[in-house]
């Protein structure tokens, strides 16, 4: 497979409980227990003055020569592995195993926890005995995720606004879970009637949270106006007619068989919103609105029957590259004049699992596919692509996060329904959340 990843690890899940002695960085001090009491007052003037001095003098360099170990950088958390984390007895229904007090959305519950029929199988239940470990030693900086930090974050220096597909959908539910009682999520849906996938989803603080006393509201944040996360609902990053527009400004792929603009969609729909729509939502004013954070995630819509390039996925390969260095210059343009700190973050794209329904463990490698379903077989080199143009366009608050590796070591950990959605509750998704929540309060 194309990834060019080290997936070539083995140590056991058991090593996770054995820290090495080097952890523990201070220096025995029985020599001074030892020492005669003016050994220790010479030592005390004549070293540990001047040493302390010394150190005072030097804090600032060696505050940044430590300052990596506070950021756990993407791909250094995504070297770790999912470790065996055995559930209580009493965790019997779908939200204990999952570690939620419930969901703030009612959109497609059981669906979207894989609790189907409205029971926990044994199935879903292991596939909530899983941790994902980074590497030790490596993020030690990384604190546990507590909700109550996201809360503030979210409250306090701003919300999250996710743009994407389906499975950025599952990733709003997921969140819905992880912050619930302390959220409230907007629109209500009711089980047996339709509703549309391009209606926005929001999150707002539930004025009965217990925490609400901690939390010190920015001026003009309103409790019931202003969301802490919202979900729209953009498959392919823009509006149909911005990528005809783009597609008109770029010479052809193959000159001998070039695809008109015009023709270069599919059969497939999707739901589309152009950056011009969205991107004022991201840093619009309060209360209607304060976001800090824009997560972004596409790929898995880039199909040859979303799209009908004359030489298929190549092609839309291409203009997939094309199409995120457009985006990237957009997204920079909206940030000029940004006063607030404002980030964006990329999320790479998860990957589906062939025969995913038979396997009910984690794998300690990445499997190469065996067919070529959808685009899934292109979709690390979509991934590789979009980070490539983030890393080169270099601009200080776009950022592309590399963390699909964790997810694509979890073939057990799917919706029912197919082998792309991932169930909540699993820790796949919820990894996402704490690592974004880490990567924003470490920048
Ligand atoms: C659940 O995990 C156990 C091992 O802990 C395994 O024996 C069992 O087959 C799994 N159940 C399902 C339905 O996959
Ligand atoms: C907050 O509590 C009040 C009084 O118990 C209740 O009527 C209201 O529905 C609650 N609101 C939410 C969002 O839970
Ligand atoms: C152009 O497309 C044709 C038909 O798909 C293909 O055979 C040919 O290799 C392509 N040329 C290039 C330069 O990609």
């Amino acid at each position: 497979m194309q990834t060019g990843r080290d997936d070539s690890f083995a140590s056991s899940w058991k090593s996770h409980f054995n820290f090495s002695r080097s952890d523990q960085g201070y220096l025995p001090l029985y020599p001074l227990k030892q020492a005669r009491h003016f050994k220790v007052k010479t030592l005390l003037l004549f070293s540990l003055v001047p040493l302390s001095l010394l150190l005072l003098y030097l804090q600032p360099h060696i505050s940044a020569a430590i300052s990596p170990w506070s950021l756990c950088d993407p791909h250094t958390y995504s070297a770790g592995e999912w470790v065996f984390s055995p559930l209580p007895d009493t965790a019997q229904d779908v939200l204990s195993v999952s570690g939620f007090e419930g969901c703030a959305s009612s959109r497609e519950f059981e669906w979207h926890l894989r609790n189907d029929g409205g029971k926990l199988g044994e199935y879903r239940r292991n596939a909530s005995r899983w941790v994902w470990q980074p590497p030790k030693n490596k993020c030690r900086g990384m604190k546990p995720f507590a909700k109550e930090d996201l809360l503030k974050e979210l409250v306090e220096r701003g919300g999250w606004l996710l743009i994407g597909d389906s499975v950025t959908e599952e990733h709003f539910f997921s969140l819905s879970c992880t912050l619930y009682p302390h959220v409230v999520a907007t629109p209500k849906y009711v089980d047996g009637t339709a509703f549309d996938r391009a209606w926005p989803q929001n999150l707002y603080l539930n004025p009965n949270s217990s925490l609400l006393p901690s939390l010190e509201l920015p001026v003009g944040f309103d409790i019931a106006k202003t969301p802490l996360v919202t979900f729209r609902r953009v498959d392919l990053l823009f509006s149909r007619d911005d990528l005809i527009g783009l597609h008109k400004t770029l010479p052809p792929y193959n000159t001998t068989y070039p695809t008109l603009s015009s023709e270069i969609f599919g059969t497939q729909e999707s739901w589309d919103l152009s950056p011009s729509e969205y991107l004022p939502i991201f840093t619009a004013p309060l209360p209607e609105a304060h976001y800090r954070t824009l997560i972004v995630n596409t790929a898995g819509h880039w199909t040859e029957t979303t799209f009908a390039f004359t030489n298929g996925l190549p092609e839309i390969f291409a203009f997939f590259g094309d199409a995120t260095r457009a985006w990237v210059k957009a997204v920079a343009s909206a940030l000029k004049g940004d006063t607030e700190g404002r980030q964006v973050l990329v999320r790479s794209y998860a990957l589906g699992h062939e025969n995913c329904q038979n396997i009910n463990m984690p794998y300690k490698e990445i499997h190469p596919y065996q067919w070529t379903w959808y685009n899934w077989n292109w979709l690390d080199r979509f991934n590789e692509a979009f980070e490539a143009v983030v890393e080169n366009f270099g601009h200080p608050q776009i950022h592309f996060l590399a963390i699909d590796r964790p997810q694509q070591l979890r073939p057990d950990a799917h919706a029912s329904s197919d082998c792309l959605h991932i169930a909540v509750g699993t820790g796949v998704i919820e990894g996402w959340t704490s690592y974004i929540t880490h990567y924003i309060t470490n920048l």
